[in-house]
């Protein structure tokens, strides 16, 4: 008999075509957004979840699901997780790294260059038919060229995207938890290691791309946001939560740094309405990794992940808690 699992949000037809020839596979290709009584009822006799970030597993979920074995997140992000009751619980949990890095830095530039450019404002200003005639002063915006960029989270998508300003003649700083290796700095365009208070008051474009957890939560708050440079931007590609988004939303309106690029928001999908009213934002919804080939891969390794732990019983490719692997 295969193992059964759940497939708990839609996903590519190909790829549930692949996990059943492993598993008997429950699929939600509707794309309800279960809720954790809906979630735990549907996962009774399963062995296996593929999840994504809108699913919570904590240890009071954990503890009604007796037969799970493994939660795979199709994300690299896992703070829907709480890796270490999934140990206490023996279940083990995946993510999918490095499959996202080189889309998601991509989409860090065309945030940034959208933000610091002004790209959104000034289409959405000429499709409301404002457009009737050039000025000297419209849509003044900030260069990238020459400019400095401050990474703060310097993982592979943070230096994905250092890697990438080296066309823009840009120097790089960067925070982190740890200093990177002299090679890897020389290969994210000679990336100088800094405090963050020096990343703030130094950057004329500021990137986030660190995890979230406890510790990094309002990791951008108001006293961040008063030492950043008035003409700077922000872009945040991480998480929601990463950024006090109501302190944010003060210093746009006070002009107090240039212009936000945010793809994350605390509270996603709903975010706080006032951003709506600030022109000097760039809102997307949660699309960094979102190129066909990128999510088609995100998904394929969340099911090797799968297909690892419960059929070839051999340790997942990319298993959170190796402690949970027996
Ligand atoms: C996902 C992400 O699309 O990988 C991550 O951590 O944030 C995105 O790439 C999203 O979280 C779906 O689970």
């Amino acid at each position: 008999m295969k193992p059964a699992i759940l497939v708990a949000r839609a996903v590519f037809p190909e790829v549930l075509e692949r996990l059943s020839q492993h598993f008997d596979v429950e699929s939600n290709q509707d794309d309800v957004l279960y809720t954790p009584d809906q979630l735990v009822a549907r996962l009774q006799g399963k062995a296996g979840v593929m999840s994504t970030s809108s699913s919570r597993f904590d240890a009071e979920l954990l503890a009604r699901l007796p037969d799970l074995k493994i939660v795979a997140n199709m994300a690299v992000g896992y703070d829907n997780i709480d890796v270490a009751a999934c140990t206490a619980h023996g279940v083990m949990a995946s993510n999918t790294p490095d499959v996202l890095n080189e889309t998601t830095a991509d989409f860090g530039w065309a945030l940034l260059m959208a933000t610091a450019r002004r790209i959104t404002e000034s289409e959405h200003w000429l499709r409301a038919g404002k457009w009737q005639k050039w000025r000297y002063d419209y849509f003044l915006g900030a260069d990238l060229h020459g400019s400095t960029l401050g990474i703060i989270g310097m993982g592979r998508i943070g230096q994905a995207i250092a890697r990438r300003s080296m066309g823009f003649d840009m120097r790089v700083i960067y925070h982190n938890r740890s200093r990177l290796g002299e090679q890897q700095e020389a290969h994210a365009n000679n990336a100088r290691y800094v405090g963050k208070e020096e990343l703030l008051r130094t950057a004329d474009h500021v990137v986030l791309v660190l995890p979230y957890s406890a510790e990094s939560r309002h990791t951008i708050g108001a006293a961040e946001l008063d030492m950043m440079k008035p003409g700077a931007t922000l872009v945040n590609l991480a998480r929601g939560g990463i950024v006090d988004d109501v302190a944010l939303i003060a210093a746009l309106k006070a002009k107090k740094i240039a212009a936000a690029g945010l793809d994350v928001f605390e509270n996603e999908p709903k975010f706080h309405p006032d951003f709506l009213g600030l022109d000097n934002v760039v809102l997307t919804p949660h699309i960094a990794s979102a190129s066909t080939p990128t999510r088609k891969a995100m998904t394929n390794r969340a099911a090797d992940n799968l297909i690892a732990a419960l059929d070839s019983k051999q340790r997942p490719p990319n298993l959170l808690n190796p402690e949970a692997f027996r």
